[in-house]
Protein backbone atom coordinates (compact mmCIF):
# COMPACT_ATOMS: atom_id res chain seq x y z
CA UNK A 1 0.00 0.00 0.00
CA UNK A 2 1.65 3.64 -0.94
CA UNK A 3 1.93 6.58 1.68
CA UNK A 4 -0.01 9.39 1.14
CA UNK A 5 1.63 12.87 1.01
CA UNK A 6 0.71 13.46 4.88
CA UNK A 7 2.41 10.02 5.99
CA UNK A 8 5.36 10.83 4.00
CA UNK A 9 5.73 14.15 5.87
CA UNK A 10 4.71 12.35 9.24
CA UNK A 11 8.26 10.51 8.46
CA UNK A 12 10.52 12.85 7.71
CA UNK A 13 9.20 14.70 10.55
CA UNK A 14 9.99 12.16 12.96
CA UNK A 15 13.35 11.41 11.23
CA UNK A 16 14.18 14.84 11.23
CA UNK A 17 13.71 14.78 15.17
CA UNK A 18 16.43 11.76 15.18
CA UNK A 19 18.98 13.84 12.89
CA UNK A 20 18.83 16.75 15.46
CA UNK A 21 18.80 14.94 18.74
CA UNK A 22 22.86 15.14 18.80
CA UNK A 23 22.83 19.07 18.84
CA UNK A 24 20.41 19.01 22.18
CA UNK A 25 21.74 20.34 25.70
CA UNK A 26 20.33 22.05 28.20
CA UNK A 27 21.01 25.83 26.33
CA UNK A 28 20.43 24.16 23.07
CA UNK A 29 17.97 26.58 20.78
CA UNK A 30 16.43 25.25 17.72
CA UNK A 31 15.73 26.56 14.43
CA UNK A 32 12.35 26.00 13.82
CA UNK A 33 10.63 26.34 10.24
CA UNK A 34 7.39 27.08 8.56
CA UNK A 35 4.53 24.98 6.63
CA UNK A 36 2.46 21.52 7.16
CA UNK A 37 5.50 19.58 7.49
CA UNK A 38 7.59 21.99 9.84
CA UNK A 39 4.13 21.99 12.18
CA UNK A 40 4.49 17.83 12.26
CA UNK A 41 8.28 18.49 13.53
CA UNK A 42 7.35 20.35 15.95
CA UNK A 43 4.38 17.90 17.09
CA UNK A 44 7.08 15.32 16.81
CA UNK A 45 9.92 17.46 19.01
CA UNK A 46 7.61 17.92 21.96
CA UNK A 47 8.43 14.65 23.35
CA UNK A 48 11.77 16.12 23.27
CA UNK A 49 11.16 19.46 25.17
CA UNK A 50 12.83 19.38 28.24
CA UNK A 51 15.98 18.31 26.69
CA UNK A 52 16.86 21.56 24.98
CA UNK A 53 16.34 24.93 26.05
CA UNK A 54 13.78 26.69 23.18
CA UNK A 55 13.09 27.47 19.67
CA UNK A 56 13.44 30.22 17.21
CA UNK A 57 10.64 30.26 15.08
CA UNK A 58 10.47 31.61 11.07
CA UNK A 59 6.54 33.03 11.89
CA UNK A 60 4.15 33.11 14.24
CA UNK A 61 2.24 30.87 13.23
CA UNK A 62 5.24 28.56 13.98
CA UNK A 63 5.84 30.54 17.21
CA UNK A 64 2.07 29.68 18.27
CA UNK A 65 2.42 26.15 17.93
CA UNK A 66 5.62 25.92 19.67
CA UNK A 67 4.38 27.79 23.05
CA UNK A 68 1.16 25.42 22.29
CA UNK A 69 2.97 22.65 23.23
CA UNK A 70 5.09 24.12 26.08
CA UNK A 71 8.17 24.83 23.92
CA UNK A 72 10.12 28.37 24.86
CA UNK A 73 10.10 30.23 21.76
CA UNK A 74 13.42 32.62 21.94
CA UNK A 75 13.61 36.12 19.84
CA UNK A 76 16.17 35.56 17.37
CA UNK A 77 18.36 38.97 18.55
CA UNK A 78 19.00 36.71 21.69
CA UNK A 79 20.78 34.33 20.06
CA UNK A 80 24.28 34.42 18.04
CA UNK A 81 24.38 31.32 16.71
CA UNK A 82 22.05 28.28 16.40
CA UNK A 83 23.18 24.97 15.57
CA UNK A 84 20.41 23.85 13.32
CA UNK A 85 17.62 25.01 11.30
CA UNK A 86 14.64 22.67 10.12
CA UNK A 87 12.20 23.47 7.83
CA UNK A 88 10.31 22.21 4.48
CA UNK A 89 10.75 23.58 0.83
CA UNK A 90 8.18 23.45 -1.88
CA UNK A 91 10.48 22.62 -4.12
CA UNK A 92 14.34 21.64 -3.85
CA UNK A 93 17.16 20.70 -6.50
CA UNK A 94 19.63 17.50 -5.75
CA UNK A 95 21.94 20.28 -5.26
CA UNK A 96 19.44 21.10 -2.49
CA UNK A 97 18.73 24.76 -3.63
CA UNK A 98 14.80 25.52 -2.65
CA UNK A 99 12.26 27.04 -3.51
CA UNK A 100 10.35 28.43 -0.43
CA UNK A 101 7.26 30.79 0.76
CA UNK A 102 4.57 28.69 -0.38
CA UNK A 103 2.90 29.55 3.63
CA UNK A 104 4.45 33.61 3.46
CA UNK A 105 6.78 32.98 5.67
CA UNK A 106 9.86 33.26 3.72
CA UNK A 107 11.98 36.35 4.67
CA UNK A 108 11.99 35.07 8.51
CA UNK A 109 12.79 31.64 7.01
CA UNK A 110 16.19 33.10 5.30
CA UNK A 111 16.55 35.17 8.28
CA UNK A 112 16.94 32.63 10.74
CA UNK A 113 18.28 29.98 7.99
CA UNK A 114 21.36 32.32 7.87
CA UNK A 115 22.28 32.75 11.26
CA UNK A 116 21.94 28.81 11.45
CA UNK A 117 25.23 26.87 10.79
CA UNK A 118 23.03 23.76 9.53
CA UNK A 119 19.84 23.87 7.04
CA UNK A 120 18.08 20.58 7.38
CA UNK A 121 15.88 20.73 4.57
CA UNK A 122 12.04 18.36 5.43
CA UNK A 123 10.25 17.22 2.69
CA UNK A 124 8.29 14.42 0.61
CA UNK A 125 9.19 12.83 -2.63
CA UNK A 126 7.12 14.87 -4.47
CA UNK A 127 9.01 18.35 -3.81
CA UNK A 128 12.51 16.98 -6.01
CA UNK A 129 12.56 18.70 -9.00
CA UNK A 130 15.57 18.85 -11.15
CA UNK A 131 15.12 22.74 -12.10
CA UNK A 132 13.58 25.05 -9.90
CA UNK A 133 9.57 26.95 -11.07
CA UNK A 134 7.34 24.83 -11.64
CA UNK A 135 5.71 26.22 -7.71
CA UNK A 136 4.95 29.45 -8.61
CA UNK A 137 7.97 31.33 -6.82
CA UNK A 138 6.77 33.56 -4.20
CA UNK A 139 8.66 37.22 -3.35
CA UNK A 140 7.78 39.71 -0.42
CA UNK A 141 7.09 43.16 -1.52
CA UNK A 142 6.98 46.38 0.11
CA UNK A 143 3.15 47.23 -0.58
CA UNK A 144 4.04 50.82 -2.46
CA UNK A 145 6.46 49.10 -4.90
CA UNK A 146 4.12 46.23 -6.14
CA UNK A 147 3.26 47.29 -9.50
CA UNK A 148 6.96 48.25 -10.06
CA UNK A 149 8.53 44.82 -8.81
CA UNK A 150 6.09 43.14 -11.07
CA UNK A 151 6.68 45.17 -13.99
CA UNK A 152 10.65 43.88 -13.07
CA UNK A 153 9.43 39.66 -13.23
CA UNK A 154 7.71 40.40 -16.39
CA UNK A 155 10.50 42.21 -17.93
CA UNK A 156 12.09 38.83 -16.77
CA UNK A 157 9.96 36.54 -17.97
CA UNK A 158 7.84 35.88 -15.49
CA UNK A 159 3.86 36.35 -14.32
CA UNK A 160 3.58 38.00 -11.07
CA UNK A 161 0.21 37.54 -9.32
CA UNK A 162 -0.35 39.72 -6.22
CA UNK A 163 -1.38 36.77 -3.26
CA UNK A 164 -5.15 37.69 -2.58
CA UNK A 165 -7.32 36.74 -0.20
CA UNK A 166 -5.96 33.52 1.81
CA UNK A 167 -8.54 32.08 4.70
CA UNK A 168 -10.96 34.93 4.23
CA UNK A 169 -8.40 37.81 4.65
CA UNK A 170 -5.95 39.85 2.21
CA UNK A 171 -2.65 37.92 2.31
CA UNK A 172 -0.28 40.11 4.59
CA UNK A 173 2.85 38.76 5.75
CA UNK A 174 4.05 38.65 9.47
CA UNK A 175 6.34 41.99 8.39
CA UNK A 176 3.32 43.64 7.28
CA UNK A 177 4.19 43.00 3.65
CA UNK A 178 2.55 41.57 0.26
CA UNK A 179 3.65 38.57 -2.14
CA UNK A 180 3.58 38.37 -5.30
CA UNK A 181 3.87 34.83 -6.68
CA UNK A 182 5.41 34.22 -9.61
CA UNK A 183 4.58 32.23 -12.47
CA UNK A 184 5.43 30.67 -15.33
CA UNK A 185 9.72 30.80 -14.37
CA UNK A 186 12.15 28.08 -15.04
CA UNK A 187 14.99 28.71 -12.57
CA UNK A 188 18.02 27.32 -14.45
CA UNK A 189 20.78 29.37 -12.58
CA UNK A 190 19.13 29.82 -9.24
CA UNK A 191 22.32 31.52 -7.46
CA UNK A 192 22.35 33.85 -9.89
CA UNK A 193 18.40 34.52 -10.34
CA UNK A 194 18.72 35.19 -6.06
CA UNK A 195 21.34 37.63 -6.69
CA UNK A 196 19.32 39.42 -9.55
CA UNK A 197 16.27 39.91 -6.99
CA UNK A 198 17.95 40.48 -4.26
CA UNK A 199 19.07 43.80 -6.52
CA UNK A 200 15.38 45.12 -7.14
CA UNK A 201 14.78 47.80 -5.26
CA UNK A 202 11.13 46.95 -3.39
CA UNK A 203 11.57 43.38 -3.11
CA UNK A 204 12.41 42.52 0.53
CA UNK A 205 13.28 38.37 0.15
CA UNK A 206 12.72 35.76 -3.01
CA UNK A 207 11.92 32.46 -1.98
CA UNK A 208 14.68 31.13 -3.51
CA UNK A 209 17.36 29.18 -0.86
CA UNK A 210 20.40 28.89 -2.96
CA UNK A 211 23.34 31.20 -2.14
CA UNK A 212 22.16 29.33 1.62
CA UNK A 213 21.24 26.03 0.39
CA UNK A 214 20.06 23.23 2.83
CA UNK A 215 23.01 21.12 3.88
CA UNK A 216 21.01 17.84 4.41
CA UNK A 217 17.87 16.96 2.61
CA UNK A 218 15.54 14.22 4.44
CA UNK A 219 13.34 13.27 1.84
CA UNK A 220 9.97 10.94 2.63
CA UNK A 221 9.90 8.10 0.08
CA UNK A 222 7.64 5.29 -0.55
CA UNK A 223 10.97 3.30 0.49
CA UNK A 224 11.27 5.40 3.76
CA UNK A 225 13.40 8.44 4.09
CA UNK A 226 17.01 9.12 2.53
CA UNK A 227 19.22 11.04 3.67
CA UNK A 228 20.74 13.58 0.47
CA UNK A 229 23.98 15.55 0.88
CA UNK A 230 24.30 18.50 -2.43
CA UNK A 231 25.15 17.01 -5.33
C1 LIG B 1 6.56 28.53 4.31
O1 LIG B 1 6.65 29.88 4.02
C2 LIG B 1 7.26 27.71 3.28
O2 LIG B 1 8.53 28.11 2.92
C3 LIG B 1 7.24 26.25 3.60
O3 LIG B 1 8.42 25.83 4.19
C4 LIG B 1 7.03 25.51 2.37
O4 LIG B 1 5.97 26.15 1.70
C5 LIG B 1 6.74 24.03 2.59
O5 LIG B 1 5.48 23.88 3.14
P1 LIG B 1 4.82 22.47 3.37
O6 LIG B 1 5.64 21.74 4.36
O7 LIG B 1 3.44 22.81 3.91
O8 LIG B 1 4.75 21.79 2.05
Amino acid sequence: MSLTQDQLKQAVAVAAVEHVRPFFDQHAIIGVGTGSTADLFIDALVAHKERFAGAVASSERSAVRLRGHGIRVVDLNEVSSLPVYVDGADEVTPQLAMLKGGGGALTREKIVAAVAQRFVCIADGSKLVEQLGRFPLPIEVIPMARAQVARHLTALGGEARLRGVVDGKPFITDNGNVILDVHGLRISDPVAFETLLDGIVGIVASGLFARRGADVLLLGTADGVSTLLPD
